[in-house]
């Protein structure tokens, strides 16, 4: 029978394996981001559409095509939220977390929404991972923050990625560099697709940015004479990009200075950067951010320079996906009772459930057929609840890892399954990059 409703376009279900991948995935980033000091801030899926509106800039695709703005009952203009940073400033602000000399350090995970295109890694809800380091305008700040977006990866199994790093300047440098492109590009026009001529007037950065082949076409073109943004920037802001490259060689991060990178967002000022991955294609970044000195103060406070990133989720498990980041059943235990021992055994599984993960039998399934569903589950260990054994205390443990097969006496049991898996691990690290 065909079911009768979809998931809405863009959006998906995870079923309890993905969901299980996820949840390691997120159990994984929780343990760096608690050992960088990070703490966790929660808040609402939607917020005031203006909100978005200021932040990620008028003219951005976001707010002009992306947003999930709606009217509520009450006539408020609100939009779900479209990524984290808009909702993480409204709330340093709103709980009054600044102050001089003050260096706050936020995470937050969840999802957000955006009305786009669906395709591979691109849905209309998905998840990020977003940091934020509020506070500090040194570029120590910049390398930290890096440095933790990429040992988040490196706690999910991805190596050798690569930063892509640019710098962005203040607004008056965009603005000339602006200038610069429109008359670079003028000639060609009517060669540029409707929205990059759009955005060549309201936001003429933004060009660089378009995933269209006519543009991009212009663009190789004019490779070699498109300006950098690093030969515009003031010598503060050049002396801030100096100290956080060798800051984060000093650190080990390995990355590539990439005179393109322009970011999707208004709010950015100098340092701006990007990790992609080949699987995905150069147009889809598994994350990236920046500074965005003046936002707060655009929000209404006082100034208070910040520099942050998301890493999309949906976008790295994906990528471990496919390179093989596998569900271990290694850990788990399967309980097979008989008739007569099937009530005894009960209380045993919910004693093992304190402890390991169990499967066992509902609905009083006769003992072949248990044995069959044990050997078909992948479990590590199979506990029998013999008759025999049961009038003696005992239990029957197999384990598969060695094959091999003893009696143990029922209170010794969890020790002993715990003996011979070591450190609990509910999940493998297969992946290799
Ligand atoms: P963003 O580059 O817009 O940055 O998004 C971050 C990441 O979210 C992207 O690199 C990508 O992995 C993922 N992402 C974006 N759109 C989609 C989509 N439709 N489907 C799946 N994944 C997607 C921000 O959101 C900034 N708030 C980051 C930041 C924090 N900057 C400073 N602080």
């Amino acid at each position: 029978m065909a079911a009768r409703h979809q998931a809405p376009r863009g959006t998906r279900d995870l079923l309890p394996e993905e969901a299980e991948r996820w949840r390691w995935a997120e159990d994984r980033a929780r343990g760096v981001l608690e050992r960088y000091g990070y703490g966790e801030l929660r808040t609402p899926m939607f917020e005031e559409f203006e909100l978005f509106a200021r932040t990620s800039g008028e003219s951005s695709d976001l707010v002009q095509k992306e947003m999930y703005r709606f009217t509520d009952l009450g006539e408020r203009t609100l939009a779900l939220r479209p990524e984290f940073t808009a909702g993480v400033m409204r709330a340093f602000l709103e709980h009054g977390l600044g102050g001089r000399g003050r260096v706050h350090r936020l995470w937050s995970m969840g999802p957000v929404f955006r009305y786009g295109r669906p395709q591979k890694g691109r849905y209309r809800q998905f998840s990020q991972i977003n940091c934020e380091l509020v506070g500090s305008a040194a570029p120590g700040a910049d390398v930290e923050i890096i440095t933790l977006f990429v040992d988040l990866y490196e706690a999910w199994g991805f190596r050798s990625l690569t930063v892509k790093l640019n710098t962005l300047g203040q607004p008056e440098t965009r603005r000339e560099y602006g200038d610069k492109l429109r008359a670079l590009l003028a000639p060609h026009l009517d060669r540029l697709s409707a929205d990059s001529r759009r955005r060549l007037e309201q936001n003429p950065l933004r060009v660089l940015d378009t995933k269209e082949e006519q543009d991009l076409a212009v663009l190789r073109e004019l490779e070699g004479r498109l300006p950098h943004l690093l030969d515009l920037v003031g010598p503060e802001d050049r002396a801030h990009w100096d100290a956080v490259l060798a800051g984060l060689d000093a650190a080990g991060i390995r990355y590539e200075v990439d005179h393109g990178l322009v970011r999707g967002l208004d709010y950015y000022t100098r340092t701006a950067f990007e990790v992609h991955d080949a699987s995905l294609g150069a147009q889809s970044a598994l994350g990236g951010g920046g500074r965005y000195d003046g936002l707060i103060e655009q929000l209404g406070g006082n100034p208070t320079p910040g520099v942050g990133f998301a890493i999309g989720m949906d976008r790295a498990l994906l990528v471990l996906e496919e390179r093989g980041l596998a569900l271990d059943a290694a850990d788990t235990v399967c309980v097979v009772a008989m008739d007569a021992t099937r009530a005894g055994a009960s209380a045993l599984v919910r004693e093992l459930r304190r402890r390991f993960r169990v499967e066992a039998d509902v609905e009083a399934k006769a003992f072949g057929a248990q044995m069959k569903a044990a050997g078909k589950s992948g479990a590590r260990f199979l506990v029998i609840a013999g008759e025999e054994e049961w009038a003696r205390g005992e239990v029957a443990l197999k384990d598969s890892a060695s094959g091999e097969q003893k009696a143990v006496k029922r209170e010794a049991l969890a020790g002993e399954i715990e003996a011979r898996l070591g450190v609990r691990q509910t999940m493998t690290r297969g992946s290799k990059t």
